[in-house]
């Protein structure tokens, strides 16, 4: 069997370990999510939940995969953007993994990731990248030897939004999946709705994007006795579109013929369609990975390890350190 290299991923929610052959054939993400209890993320309760399944995971990643230690190659993690308590976790567990196994340590970009295991798994060579998750919004693309940020959130991220609108309305975390479901069954009773039914603010600010006072405006509507259902549709409308319209102008002004799709929002089936639609308008491609590699997941952190390795030195201990603030455009571009 040849070698693998192991990814963890630990900027948030996600506590995840991954691994890629040699070659970059993906396997399975051992992960685990941490749900607060109410209100929104604790750092530090989120922490303790990564640092308390830490053994467990690599143990079963380890024995399901059928692994020795001496198969493993090399052990990747996200060294930022992310919350700092949780960064920490990831990376004193692959210090620690790096020292015992003898094996090179790399601490890679959590944003650069979620590109490269996009162009792994769909092919594409050159993509502006959607980046849709809880965290981040962001419009990326290739300019020379960097990722550039080209548009993004002026506020909090997209996923952030969805899920703050479903805990008002007593939705579970995580909310997004939950406010597509109402969302899907409300227009499924009315298909010929128009957005102008519940209007909320369109939020685009040239390249960039808010959704603060969208999320203002939906709690509003709720407020004033519009059905859940039908604000749920008119807010992923509203957000979707914003991030699409931001998405192919970036594809104008780059010059570039391919949109990917990334981050936990990119399992939305509506903003994967709205992907379709304009991607086809304008003769480019959309294309988007399976859902386990949009949300994060170890596995894209090996994958951009595996590619940072094969092109330059691995990590040494004293620059190691997290990175909470790390901007996708800090990292230089080695690999193809
Ligand atoms: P990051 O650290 O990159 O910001 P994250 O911690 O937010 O990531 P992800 O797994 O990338 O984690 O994304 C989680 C987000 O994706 C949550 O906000 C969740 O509500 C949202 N999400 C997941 N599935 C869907 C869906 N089907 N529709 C809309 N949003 C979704
Ligand atoms: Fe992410």
């Amino acid at each position: 069997m040849t070698g693998v290299i192991i990814g963890v991923e630990s900027t948030a929610h996600t506590f995840s370990f991954g691994l890629v052959t040699e070659e970059g054939i993906p396997r399975k993400s051992y992960s685990a999510l941490y749900r607060p209890k109410e209100g929104g993320i604790h750092p530090r309760e989120a922490a303790d939940h990564h640092s308390n399944l830490a053994s467990q995971l690599i143990s079963r990643l380890m024995e399901e995969e059928c692994l020795a230690s001496n198969d493993v190659k090399a052990i990747a993690y996200s060294q930022g953007p992310g919350l700092g308590p949780c960064l920490r976790i990831g990376a004193n567990v692959s210090r620690a993994l790096s020292e015992q196994w003898e094996i090179p340590l790399v601490g890679v970009n959590h944003c650069v990731a979620h590109i490269e295991i996009g162009r792994n798994q769909t092919g594409c060579i050159d993509p502006v990248l959607l980046y849709v998750s809880g965290g981040n919004t962001q419009v990326i693309a290739r300019a020379g030897d960097r990722y550039q940020v080209l548009g993004e959130t002026l506020d909090i991220g997209i996923g952030n939004m969805l899920d703050k609108f479903a805990r008002t309305q007593g939705l579970a975390f995580p909310g997004g999946p939950k406010i597509e479901q109402l969302a899907e069954e409300w227009h499924k009773q009315n298909p010929k709705a128009n957005v102008d039914l519940v209007e909320l603010p369109y939020s685009v600010q040239g390249m960039d994007l808010n959704f603060s006072g969208l999320l203002n405006a939906a709690i509003q509507k709720v407020n004033e006795g519009f059905e859940l259902g039908a604000v749920c549709w008119s807010l992923q409308e509203h957000a979707f579109s914003a991030c699409i319209e931001v998405a192919e102008r970036a594809l104008a002004h780059s010059g570039k013929s391919e949109l990917l799709l990334g981050g936990g929002v990119a399992c939305n089936e509506r903003i994967r369609e709205m992907t379709r639609i304009m991607c086809e308008q304008r003769g480019a491609v959309g294309t988007w990975p399976e859902k386990q590699y949009c949300i994060d997941n170890g596995t894209m952190i090996a994958e951009l390890g595996r590619r940072m390795l094969a092109t330059q030195n691995p990590t040494n201990l004293a620059s190691s350190a997290i990175n909470p603030s790390l901007r996708t455009d800090h990292t230089i571009v080695t690999w193809d």
